[in-house]
Order: C-alpha cells, then structure tokens, then sequence
C-alpha cells in the first residue's frame, strides 16, 4: 500500500471561487485523492484557507466586520461548498491557525540562523487617509508611459509598462482614493534566494517527470533576470504572523507580519497537525507525512495548482524548506494547469463574470460540473467554457451513454425477469467485452497514474460506451423472444456493469456512483483488479432496486437563460 499526500493551492479567504479556480487545482486534486483511496493506497489530502495580506483585510473592511472574523465566517463558506462539491480534503484547514504560526516563525528562526535573512530598509508609499502602508497595486495615477489614468502602482494595464510607484502622475490610494500620500522608511526582511540558486536548479533538475509547464516556468525564473532575486518576506500590516524568531522577539521588527506568500505554502505542513488535533491524533501522527526523519521517506507527495503559483512552489517554498536545513518532505510530482476561460473571455471575480461555486450548485448538482471540468481541464493549453459545450457534454456523456445504460437494463429486467440478478451463462460475446474492458481499465489506471486527466475522462467514457455498444449488439430485449436463458446471461453482465462503473467512476462523479451502488444493493466497491471477477461480483439472485433519473438533460432553454445569467455583474 503506497502513501501519497496530496495537497491543493489554498484558496484565497477573501470570496467565493469560480469554476476556473476549481478546475485549476482543487477539483483534479480530489480526482486523484479519490482515486488513490480507490485502490487501497493511504491518503493525506489537504486544503486550507489562505487567510492574510491586504485583499483579505480591504474585504473584510468592505463588508463591514473585524478581518479575524471575517475570515472565520469565510472559512466556513468556502468548507461547506467544497463539501457541496464532494472535494473530500482529510481536513481543510486556516493558513491563521496556531500550528501556522508556530510554524512559520520556527521556519524563519531556521532560515535566520543559517544566514540566509536579510534585513532591509526600504522607502514605501504610506497613505495618512488609510493608515496604512499601500502595496503597489493599490496605488493608482497616470501612466507615465501611455497616460492611460487609472495605471497600477506596480504596472499600466494599457500599455503593459512594469511600474514603480513613484513613476505615477497624480498618484492616489485604489482604497479610498485619497491623495494624502507619503513615501516612509521602512524595514524588512529579505529571503536570500539568490544564495540558493545552484541548490534549487539541481532540484528542479532532478525531476525529470514533472510536466513541461511546471519545469518551463521553474527554469524561467532560474535563469531569466532576476527571477530569483531576495525578496521581502515581511510586510507592515496588522492581519497576519507577527515576525518573530521562532518564538523570541524579533529586534525592529515589532507590529510586522510576514507576508503572506510566505506563510502560505507553510500551511500545507500546519495544516496536517490541524488534522491531528481535529482528530485526536499526535504529533507523531501527522510527522509521519512531513518528516522524513520521522517515516515520511516513502510517502509521494503530490502538489497541483495554476500555473501562476508554480514560481512559489517551485522556488520559494523550496527556498525556505532548503534553507531550514531540517528534513521536511519536499514535493515529489508537481501538477499546474493553465486556465479555463469563460464564454468568450475571462472569468472575473470583479465583474461578476463566469460561475462561480455557490451558484454552479444552486443550478445543478456538483457531478454534472465535475464531469464537465475534469473532462476539459487546461492541461496543454487554455480551454474554454461555453455553455453550448455543456449542454453537449452533459446530455451525451452523462445522460444518453452512462444514466440511460443504468436506467435501460434495470428496467428491462425489471419487467422481463425481477428486481433481481437473473441466472444465466456468459458466452463469446461477454468473453470479448471482459477483453476489451481489461484493456482499457489499464490504460485507465495509466493515465489516473499520470495525472492526464483528460484522458483519463476519455477513456472511463471510452469504457461506458463499450457497456452501451454490447447491449445495443446482444439486444437482450430481442433475445428475450427467441433465447431467454441467454438474454438472462446478457442482463446479469448489464447489472455487473452497472456496480464496475460506480466503482470505475466514482472518482469524477461521487454522487452518481453512490446511486448505482445504492440501487445495486452493495457495498462492494472492490477495484477491478481483476475485470472478469468483478464482472461477477453480483451473483444471480441478488437484489437490487431501479434508480431514479442519475442525469436529466439541459434543455435549451435552461441554457439560454443560464448564458444570460452568468454574463456579468453577480451582485
Ligand atoms: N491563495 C493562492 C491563490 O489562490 C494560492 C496559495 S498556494 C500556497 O493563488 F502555496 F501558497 F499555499
Ligand atoms: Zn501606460
């Protein structure tokens, strides 16, 4: 039994994430940790909320509450959608937690003592109406460049031109708009990256089974300019962990927090011994995911995120493990993603635009937006959501192939036989199927093995036609008439089926595969090893129930009026 730890990028407190987010490392995490639960392996599957930096303070601000508890009540939004959407975390933790802060202070009291922090005094724009030190983004004026008006401090978004704050005419806060600005000495703490640069690039370079999109963008960062130059870790905020040298005061460092993008990839290590206090565990007991001194040298671990995270987890979260010279387990198998664009754009979390998770489950059941995402995942490029594709992948895969073969067969024995598994011979016919099903379950094992989601939804529906295609060929409804011992042989591969695809598919579409084993009276969900054995798991007389409507169809004018709902302007 292998061990794998599977961790998804944390999502972001500050609102409800939309289905280019899920697809993008959530949702293909949960595909694997499912899967890998399937075969028998022992699973850690971790998420947490990332909770600090200023978005989650502007937003906490913006809906009126004190960010700690605005970021609790958040939390619990964001845990009980994924629940919605089946995403089966072993625990989903808060990037706030005590664990996180021990942590991280402990991380940078090891990265302190190995001479690897730096401190640095730095000018910044702090705005008086805010009282608060502004990050560049949320300084805005014209651009030098192109005097487009509404430029960011850190880049104009119409002519692209890289910015500093400084560089702004007529500079004003994006938060209040005020512009009571000053520019104030400040001091932080600086990671030395550029220290460890051999040290990473040896490490990237010795995972030669990483996808081309996450070494690319790795080795970009490693060698393109200045990538992998120090940078702060540290920021002048009230929400966050205050910087501290494991747990003794840091010198000229009081009332500063470390930045998030710091704090943030600690928390999929905190968030294992938050799992172990939910859960009345030890110490030991999570250890043994992360310490490879305490039994972690054989677990894999697994990371998936977008491709706009690989730089921080394939450089700076590695830095600060790296640099604190202990013995935590480093990822194994990184998976990134490009993005899913929405109806002809993008999806945007300020327009409103695209769905997003509450409301993709308001509308339809979570498997349906499963089985569309998971089956066009940007793996090798962009995809694309329209809703014309939808409705198509909806009606013909989920409906017409895999819900009509489980409601046809059940029926017709039903009405021919009983609510039970007819006794009857498998013959030649029921030999090729269990070949050609073997086939393709090992190419499908592959492919999940891989992580090529796409293909592996190609061929578990490749295996749901090939169910469909020998019963549309034997026809037991006509063997019936001539042959019914043979039609009985017939139903009783069609009920089988029936409990191979629960099993086969319950890593997409959890709910659905609950209904056909419930309705298949069984709670074997045994992995076909073995394709002609589990092709036989039901025996004769064994009863079961006909299952309601797995899938309806969208109908066209569902379509047109969810096109038009999601269009824009969510509020
Ligand atoms: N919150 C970030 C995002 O949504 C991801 C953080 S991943 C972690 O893009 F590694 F930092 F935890
Ligand atoms: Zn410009």
């Amino acid at each position: 039994m292998a061990r794998i730890l599977i961790t998804s990028a944390i999502p972001y407190i500050n609102g409800i994430k939309h289905l280019g987010n899920l697809i993008g490392s959530q949702l293909p995490a949960d595909l694997y940790a499912r899967y890998n639960r399937g075969r028998g392996n022992e699973v850690m599957f971790l998420c947490a909320t990332d909770e600090h930096g200023t978005p989650a303070e502007l937003a906490a601000a913006k809906a009126g509450k004190p960010v700690a508890d605005f970021c609790a009540e958040m939390h619990g939004v964001q845990s009980d959608i994924a629940k919605r959407f089946g995403l089966s975390f072993d625990h989903f933790g808060r990037s706030s937690s005590p664990q996180n802060h021990t942590l991280t202070q402990h991380f940078a009291g090891k990265l302190a003592d190995a001479g690897l922090i730096r401190e640095v005094s730095e000018k910044q724009v702090y705005s008086n109406a805010d009282g608060r030190f502004l990050p560049d983004r949320y300084i805005e004026g014209t651009c030098p460049n192109c005097g487009y008006e509404k430029a960011r401090g850190d880049q104009c978004e119409n002519c692209t031109k890289q910015l500093d704050p400084t560089d702004l005419i007529d500079p004003r806060s994006a938060v209040s708009g005020s512009t009571d600005l000053e520019v104030r000495e400040t001091k932080h703490l600086y990671l030395c990256q550029s220290q460890m640069k051999d040290q990473l690039d040896a490490w990237v370079d010795s995972k030669a089974d990483w996808p081309v999109l996450t070494t690319s963008i790795a080795k970009k960062w490693l060698h393109d300019g200045d990538g992998l130059r120090d940078r702060g870790i540290t920021r002048d905020l009230d929400w966050g962990i205050p910087v501290k040298k494991g747990d003794v005061d840091w010198p000229g460092m009081e009332g500063k927090v470390f930045y998030v993008w710091f704090d943030a990839p600690i928390e999929y290590i905190a968030c294992a011994g938050e799992w172990a206090e939910a859960n009345g565990k030890t110490d030991a007991d999570w250890e043994r995911w992360w310490r490879t001194d305490k039994g972690a040298e054989d677990v894999k671990y697994v990371q998936f995120m977008g491709k706009d995270n690989v730089p921080f987890h394939t450089l700076s979260f590695p830095a600060t493990i790296l640099g604190s010279g202990e013995p935590w387990k480093m990822v194994d198998h990184l998976k990134s993603f490009n993005y899913l664009n929405y109806d002809g754009g993008q999806f945007s979390t300020s327009q409103g635009r695209g769905v997003f998770m509450d409301q993709a489950l308001d509308i339809l059941p979570a498997d349906y937006w499963r089985w569309w995402l998971l089956s066009h995942a940007p793996e090798n490029s962009d995809s694309e959501f329209t809703w014309e594709n939808f409705q198509t992948s909806v009606n013909k895969d989920l409906a017409d192939v895999l819900g009509n073969f489980v409601s046809r067969i059940t029926k017709f024995c039903r009405s021919k036989f009983s609510e039970a598994v007819p006794e009857g011979e498998y013959g030649e016919a029921e030999q090729a199927l269990i070949a050609d099903l073997t086939k393709r379950v090992r190419a499908y094992e592959q492919h999940m093995e891989a992580m090529e989601v796409r293909k592996s939804a190609q061929e578990l529906r490749a295996i749901w036609v090939a169910g469909n295609e020998y019963l549309q060929n034997t026809a037991p409804w006509t063997a019936f008439k001539t042959d019914p011992a043979k039609a009985a042989g017939q139903v009783r591969m069609g009920l089988n089926l029936i409990r191979f695809y629960a099993v086969l598919s319950a890593p997409f579409i959890p709910e659905a595969s609950a209904k056909m084993l419930s309705a298949m009276n069984t709670l074997d969900t045994s992995w076909p090893d073995d394709v002609e054995a589990a092709l036989s798991a039901l025996p004769a007389g064994h009863e079961f129930t006909v299952p309601e409507v797995l899938f309806a169809k969208i109908t066209d004018e569902q379509r047109e009026e969810w096109q038009e709902r999601f269009s824009g302007n969510r509020d």
